[in-house]
C-alpha cells in the first residue's frame, strides 16, 4: 500500500488532500481580500476558477485512491496501534460531519461559479447580481472552511494520534 509523505500511516492522496485542505483557506481569503479591498475583480475570478478546478481534480484523484485502497477503514488497519471501538465511532462521526460540509461545498461552489460566470459582466465588476453573488460567495467560503477544519480533525484522530 502506497504510504503518505507526512509520516503517518495514511496514503499518498490522503496526504495530498490534507495539504490542499490547509492551503485552500488562505488562498480563498486572499481572493476575497483582492475583491473586497483591492477591487481586483479579474484576479478574484481567476483565483476562484483555479481553486475550483484544483479542488475538483484533487477530489477525483482522492476518490480513485480511496477505492484502490479499499476505503478509509482498510487504510486505518495500517496503524501499528488499532483504534478502539469508541475511537472508531468518534472518527466515523467526524467523517460524517465532514462529508456533509464537503457535499454542501461542492454544490455551493458549482452554483457560485456558474452564477458568476453567467451573470457577472466581462470584465468582472459590481453589477445587479452582486448581492446574490456575495451571499453565495460567503456561504461557499463558510462551508469550505468547515470542510477543511473537519477534514483535518478527521485526519488527526484517524492517523496522527
Ligand atoms: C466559488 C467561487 C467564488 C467565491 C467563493 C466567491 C466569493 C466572493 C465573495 C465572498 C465576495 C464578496 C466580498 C465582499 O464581501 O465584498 C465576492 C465578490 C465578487 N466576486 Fe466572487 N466568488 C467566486 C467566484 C467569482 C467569479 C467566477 C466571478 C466572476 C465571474 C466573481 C466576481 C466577483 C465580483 C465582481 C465581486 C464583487 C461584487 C461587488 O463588490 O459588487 N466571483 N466573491
Amino acid at each position: 500500500m502506497a504510504k503518505g509523505f507526512l509520516g503517518y500511516p495514511s496514503t499518498l492522496m490522503l496526504d495530498v488532500v490534507v495539504c490542499a485542505l490547509i492551503l485552500v483557506v488562505p488562498v480563498l481569503l486572499f481572493s476575497i481580500y483582492l475583491v473586497k479591498f483591492r477591487r481586483a475583480y479579474l484576479w478574484h475570478r481567476r483565483l476562484q476558477t483555479g481553486l475550483g478546478v484544483a479542488l475538483l481534480v484533487t477530489v477525483c484523484l482522492f476518490e480513485i485512491d480511496m477505492r484502490m485502497h479499499g476505503g478509509w477503514q482498510a487504510i486505518l488497519k495500517q496503524r501499528s496501534v488499532l483504534l478502539t471501538d469508541a475511537q472508531l465511532q468518534w472518527v466515523s462521526r467526524v467523517l460524517l460531519v465532514h462529508l456533509v460540509f464537503a457535499v454542501s461545498t461542492v454544490i455551493l461552489w458549482t452554483v457560485t461559479l456558474t452564477h458568476g460566470w453567467k451573470r457577472i459582466p466581462r470584465p468582472p465588476q459590481p453589477s445587479p447580481h452582486s448581492a446574490t453573488h456575495k451571499l453565495l460567495g460567503w456561504l461557499s467560503t463558510i462551508t469550505l472552511t468547515l470542510t477543511s477544519v473537519t477534514g483535518l480533525v478527521f485526519y488527526y484522530y484517524a492517523f496522527v494520534i
